[in-house]
């Protein structure tokens, strides 16, 4: 059977501030700059989930993709959305926010769920520019 890649695109506002509570209040300022206010900011973040698996041969597809939808909105979109990422997010505690370990967060918190197809990639847009990708290792 054809092996074949299947996105679903999903998108949350959130909060955060970007701290390292390991480094002085200077070290961080000049790290993170306006990242590091401690009153926050916020982005609209975009979240491109990607599974690969063969395309199954009765519904021709590699996983329904409304059915992908839930499962991301369950495991990583409902807790995030609208939330305080450093404050509020259980899959985030005690993790300084940056796209890149969000992205890493959201990987293992849906990963387990799309058996038989596979979760590929992840691609996080945390500005119109910016954007970061993990594919599990
Ligand atoms: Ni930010």
């Amino acid at each position: 059977m054809p092996i074949v890649t299947a996105t679903r695109r999903l998108r949350f506002n959130a909060a955060h501030r970007i701290h390292n509570p390991a480094l002085s209040d200077a070290e961080n300022t000049r790290l993170f700059g306006k990242c590091n206010n401690p009153n926050w900011h916020g982005h609209n973040y975009t979240l491109e989930v990607s599974v690969t698996g063969e395309v199954d041969s009765i519904t021709g597809y590699v996983m329904d993709l409304g059915q992908l939808r839930g499962i991301v909105e369950r495991e990583v979109i409902d807790q995030m959305d609208h939330r305080n990422l450093n404050l509020e997010v259980e899959i985030l505690r005690g993790i300084n926010p940056t796209a890149e370990n969000i992205v890493v967060a959201c990987w293992n918190a849906i990963a387990p769920h799309v058996a038989p197809a596979t979760l590929s990639k992840l691609r996080l847009w945390e500005t119109e520019n910016n954007y970061v990708e993990y594919a599990g290792h």
